[in-house]
């Protein structure tokens, strides 16, 4: 079964590819700009026994999605599992934005999650059978300030997994969404430490979170007997959210 990844070169999607190659899935491996990354990536993933291949797209753009998903079917065969992690931050206070923060991180985040899946469902639907895994974030949840373009475009991702999940439920197709808290990647890395402090002292749990732990979760959903499961909403963070 194959499994593909956006942005999977670094951070949470590098540590689901491996988790999921380890899980016996092959892994195409979508990156946009570390392509030194990708490929040490793949050649871990392949010592895992499992096929791998890396393909490159920017998925925020419709043709390049296509393109990469025409590429993995050539080389790979179909998708059953879409992991849609790619995901960029452009942080600033609401009256500062400029409207191009605000698009790019809706295009990157949200949009290409409407693009590969629309793509990726078709052949699942054939197969009557696909695991969708939409990486969102606890602050699509509760909102954060300094955040709303980030949290919209995760809060969206929410809601655009539920309707899916619905869509799709009748066709063997299920479709989650995980949140990941504060977890230690290049995106949390460039936190001042006053920030992170803060952050810090929001966890029950008291520490931040990494990638595998979220890397676990995904491969739950992407497992065949995690079929009664669909249009939820699984938080990945050491208790921040608990109500
Ligand atoms: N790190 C956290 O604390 C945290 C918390 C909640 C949610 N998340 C989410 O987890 C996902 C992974 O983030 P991360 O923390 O590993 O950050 P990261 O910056 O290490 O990884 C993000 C990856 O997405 C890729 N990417 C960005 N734009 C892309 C595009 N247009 N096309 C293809 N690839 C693209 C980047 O090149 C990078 O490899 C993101 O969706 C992020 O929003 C992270």
């Amino acid at each position: 079964m194959l499994a593909l990844v956006t942005g999977a070169a670094k951070g949470i999607g590098r540590a689901i590819t491996l988790e999921l190659a380890r899980n016996g899935f092959d892994v195409a491996i979508n990156y946009n700009h570390s392509a030194e990354s990708a490929e040490s990536l793949c050649v871990e993933a392949r010592t895992l026994g499992v096929q791998a291949e890396t393909f490159r797209a920017d998925v925020s753009i419709h043709d390049e999605a296509a393109r990469m998903f025409a590429e993995a079917r050539a080389s790979l065969g179909t998708v059953s599992v879409l992991v849609n992690n790619a995901g960029i931050t452009r942080d600033t206070l609401l009256m500062r934005m400029k409207p191009e923060d605000w698009q790019a991180v809706l295009n990157t985040n949200l949009t290409s999650c409407f693009y590969c899946t629309q793509i990726a469902i078709k052949d699942m639907a054939k197969a009557r059978y696909g695991r969708i895994i939409n990486i969102a974030s606890v602050v699509g949840l509760i909102g954060n300030a300094g955040q709303c373009n980030y949290s919209a475009s995760k809060a969206g991702i929410i809601g655009f997994t539920k309707s899916v999940a619905r869509e799709y439920a009748g066709r063997g197709i299920t479709a989650n969404a995980i949140a990941p808290g504060f977890i230690d990647t290049g995106m949390t890395d460039i936190l001042k430490p006053e920030v992170k402090e803060a952050i810090l002292r929001t966890i029950p749990v008291g520490r931040i979170g990494s990638p595998q732990e979220v890397a676990k979760a995904a491969a739950f959903f992407a497992r065949e007997d995690s079929s009664y499961i669909t249009g939820q909403v699984l938080a990945v963070d050491g208790g921040m959210t608990m109500v």
